[in-house]
């Protein structure tokens, strides 16, 4: 049975309860996504062939204390940088280095930022340079993935329908989903219930109801959609090592759709790409 409270009264852990959200709280969840938007707007300029991860995660890092924000992922569960930095077959949780990016890669960066206890969790594919038209074609295809996705959030509906429109396009495009990482209730936790399986059914999961607040977060492949964690414990890649992307937005489930609170207010959502 799954169980809906009010996010004001209840402990700050996950215990699988959903959460939902009053308008105070939309309210500092989109104070905190458009920070955590507007750094990565800001990023668009500074990936460049050259240009290491850690120099991006040193952005970020100072562009939250200049906004006195904290980066979630910042010591969280053992983890020690402010973004994820996932370049080319890299899935999702990679790790920001001191290697340089070259021409033609693509780099997915995650940056979640907290404001007043809010959390602001998104990330973007970034082109280094000029990429290669299967490259532009999967960032394409991962980003309609998402807002398919989105499109599918409704109160009354259930959260597979989100995965269904997910998988369903994007395996027409013959790419393929990732099983193993979904998206997640978010606010005052950094990873809270509901997850979000991005494949799946519409008449899977739970239902959606104004005041949830959670990301859809895709990651497609151009290969099989199997996936293995490096020894480092974090770095997730393909096992075919094909490419992959992911973009994510936080969201707010309203009376008759839902709020996208991560939207680029510079009009990056698709660095590179077409607006
Ligand atoms: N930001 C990621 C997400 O979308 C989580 C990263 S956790 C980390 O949920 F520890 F890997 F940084
Ligand atoms: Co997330
Ligand atoms: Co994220």
């Amino acid at each position: 049975m799954v169980t809906y409270l009010e996010a004001g009264s209840a402990p700050l852990k996950n215990t699988g309860q959903i959460r939902l959200y009053d308008e105070a709280a939309f309210e500092g969840m989109r104070k905190a996504c458009r920070l955590t938007a507007t750094c990565l707007d800001e990023l668009a300029a500074i990936v460049q062939p050259g240009v290491s991860t850690d120099t991006i995660d040193r952005f970020v890092f100072e562009y939250g204390m200049d906004h006195d924000a904290i980066p979630a992922t910042l010591n969280y569960r053992g983890y020690t940088k402010s973004s994820c930095t996932s370049i080319n077959h890299v899935v999702c949780h990679g790790i920001p280095d001191s290697k340089p990016l070259r021409e033609g890669d693509i780099v997915n960066i995650d940056v979640t930022l907290i404001v007043d206890g809010w959390h602001g969790d998104s990330s973007r594919m970034y082109p280094v340079g000029r990429i290669k038209r299967a490259a532009e074609r999967l960032l394409e295809v991962t980003h309609e993935c998402m807002m398919r996705g989105i499109a599918a959030i409704r109160p009354g509906a259930r959260t597979g329908a989100i995965g269904a429109a997910i998988q369903t396009y994007g395996e027409a495009e013959r790419c393929s989903v990732v099983r193993d990482f979904c998206g997640h209730g978010v606010g005052l936790l950094f990873h809270d219930a509901p997850n979000i399986l991005h494949y799946g059914t519409p008449g899977e999961g739970v239902e959606m109801r104004p005041g949830m607040i959670f990301t859809v977060e895709p990651m497609i492949n151009l290969g099989r959609p199997h996936v293995k964690v490096l020894s480092d414990g974090w770095t997730a890649v393909t096992r075919d090592r094909s490419l992959s992307a992911q973009y994510e937005h936080t969201i707010g489930v309203t009376d008759n759709g839902c709020e996208i609170f991560t939207l680029s207010p510079g009009g990056l959502d698709r660095p590179g790409l077409p607006a």
